[in-house]
């Protein structure tokens, strides 16, 4: 093993090119691989910035020859030599058309074989991966986003500085609040039996920094929830967060088209079109069955429950005589695609969101086969083609329910199915989409009361001020999320700054007095010394880093993610700790039992 001696690095191997050829440079890395073709070896020499290929031949000095016939995947060396240009030319690399000549080598560390290899086209177990994340990371298609990543945070800070913004960190260590997702706790230990949360996200801070005269606000901020994992979620996220003072929705949304547009255009040098779409919440659900449509492709649903008011098909008048709905898909000219074996598969997505069933009909040059129209009258037959324009080649599916929620859930996850096979959704297409006007409140079922849709500090509408503990059920909310290609990048709200409207709101929820007290009664009281009117947003940043490179999972976005089970593979955490950890906590492991 030898040291860097002299030796320090001028250049990065993915920088250089034809413009430095003839000149003498120290570059640093690992060898990403090396060929000894007798007589002249080819050695890639990859960095943090992409990849370079020595050379060292006949006239290299002796002792620099041995050490690079002594070469393998993976040491690490730093070397000296001239910039030449390469006989062969590679469009593979970035530097194809250089290569060093290296007079001096040093090998600073050898390297046992890797687990798998170091580079992009390979097969190899997500777990095996994740084990050796640090390995993996070498591969350039993981090392890229990350370096992006680092990029893009520095945009959005550039842009909120640029635009009166005060980058404020809030506390990793709070009080557990009851709303909303599982808290992660940690335990005090001058403290026996108190707990503090990790930040689900700042949300009350940020809200007290507006009291506090901040004015406006940003952080990127980690974020916990003891929350299931799928492919855009992690316990442990990242939030691009902010909060503004003296603003409407309407100027928090144009803000941020603008960070967008500066975002994707000095990224990935797209040009985003604003302003941005604006889409209500129950036209989103009405019109994509989704509160985050995907609007890359139509295919949009009707609401055709009238054409059935008096039909004597059972399903449907049953679900009418409940007041409930019937919504209609028309699946243009994908009757070739959409097979009857096929249709099966899309009636399992429709049952898997809570639809009983799917009805449909589909119509080729020689038949038209459906599941239901025998049982139609000749009227409603043709009254359902004139609505949804059948023709020869479409497939027209239909779901009905009590709910109108779970209708058009369940055609709207069967909309994005059928855009997933017939690949109607472009890759490099960015749709963005305000969804506004959120309800205010959900009912829980599980909790027997209705529940905040964003959180119990959301501002109602105009409208819906009145109604707040009488009719939750048709109250809206001056909120917003930003949608893209079908994913919640973001989402925000104008918040209460009244506190006599935040107590009724606390009341609408079902809290008592004691509970609201106990909960945010340091919140309560803060809005009792002056108040402006402020609202805020944030963007789920792993989320935003993965739909710009077009990955399919934010694990491949984020230095050390976690898997399902929430488990971090590389570390073994969570872990068992000692008995005595445990006792300075005054804290016992009692197992659950299993039922
Ligand atoms: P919300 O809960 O909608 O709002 O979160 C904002 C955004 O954070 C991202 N996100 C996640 N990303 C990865 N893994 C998760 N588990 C996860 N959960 C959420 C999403 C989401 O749109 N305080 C409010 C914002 C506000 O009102 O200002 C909030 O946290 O992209």
């Amino acid at each position: 093993m030898e040291t860097m001696g002299n030796l320090r690095r001028t250049h990065y191997c993915g920088e250089v090119s034809m413009a430095d050829v003839g000149t003498e440079m120290v570059c640093a890395g690992s060898i990403a691989k090396s060929r000894d073709k007798g007589g002249i070896i080819f050695a890639d020499l990859r960095d943090s910035s992409g990849i370079l290929q020595l050379v060292f031949d006949e006239d290299t000095p002796k002792d620099t020859f041995a050490k690079a016939e002594s070469l393998h995947s993976e040491y690490v060396v730093i070397c000296k030599g001239k910039l030449r240009e390469r006989a062969a030319k590679t469009d593979k690399i970035k530097t194809g058309a250089v290569e060093l000549y290296v007079s001096e080598l040093r090998v600073l560390s050898g390297a046992e074989t890797t687990p798998f290899e170091i580079r992009d086209e390979i097969h190899v177990k997500d777990e095996l991966r994740l084990k050796y994340r640090y390995l993996d990371l070498r591969r350039p298609s993981m090392h890229e986003p990350l370096v992006i990543r680092s990029r893009i945070c520095q945009v959005i800070r550039n842009y909120f500085c640029d635009n009166h913004f005060c980058e404020i960190e809030t506390p990793m260590l709070m009080k557990s609040t009851p709303e909303g997702a599982r808290d992660y706790l940690v335990p005090s230990r001058v403290n026996p039996g108190h707990f503090y949360a990790l930040p689900q996200s700042p949300q009350l801070y940020k809200q007290l920094l507006m009291l506090s005269g901040f004015d406006r606000y940003f952080q990127i901020a980690r974020c916990f929830r003891d929350e299931d994992l799928r492919a855009d979620r992690q316990p442990e996220f990242t939030q691009v967060d902010e909060e503004l003072s003296f603003v409407t929705a309407d100027d928090i949304m144009t803000l941020n088209e603008g960070l967008i547009a500066k975002v994707w255009k000095e990224i990935l040098d797209v040009e985003v079109q604003t302003p941005f779409r604006r889409m209500k919440w129950d036209d989103a659900m009405d019109t994509y069955g989704s509160d985050k449509p995907d609007t890359r492709f139509g295919m949009e649903m009707q609401n055709v429950t009238e054409l059935f008011k008096n039909t004597a098909f059972v399903p449907f008048a049953n679900v009418i005589a409940e007041g409930g709905t019937i919504r209609a898909i028309n699946a243009k000219g994908l009757a070739e695609l959409l097979t009857r074996k096929t249709i099966d598969k899309l009636v399992d997505v429709a049952k898997t969101y809570g639809a009983k069933g799917m009805a449909y009909t589909r119509i080729t040059a020689d038949a038209v086969s459906s599941s239901f129209e025998k049982n139609l009258t000749e009227e409603e037959k043709n009254a359902l083609h004139t609505a949804l324009n059948a023709e020869v080649g479409d497939v027209l599916l239909l779901v009905s329910d009590a709910k109108r929620v779970t209708a058009c859930t369940a055609l709207g996850q069967v909309r994005l199915e059928i855009g997933r096979r017939a690949n109607l959704m472009d890759p490099k297409q960015f749709n963005f989409l305000w969804v506004t006007d959120f309800p205010l409140f959900e009912y829980s079922e599980e909790e027997g009361r209705w529940v905040a849709m964003h959180h119990p500090f959301t501002m109602p509408t105009a409208d819906s001020l009145d109604k707040v503990e009488t009719d939750q059920g048709s109250c809206y909310a001056d909120a917003y999320d930003i949608v893209l290609n079908g994913v919640e990048l973001g989402g925000g709200s104008i918040r209460v700054n009244d506190p006599v409207l935040q107590d009724r709101m606390f009341k609408a929820l079902g809290f008592t007095e004691e509970k609201a007290r106990a909960s945010f009664g340091f919140l309560m009281d803060a809005y009792r010394y002056g108040a402006p009117p402020h609202g805020g947003m944030a963007y789920g940043l792993d989320r935003m880093v993965m739909l710009m490179l077009g990955r399919d999972s934010i694990r491949d976005v984020i230095a050390f993610p976690k898997v399902q089970n929430a488990s971090e593979l590389m570390s073994g955490a969570p872990d068992v700790v000692d008995e005595k950890q445990l006792r300075d906590l005054s804290i016992a492991y009692v197992p659950q039992e299993k039922n």
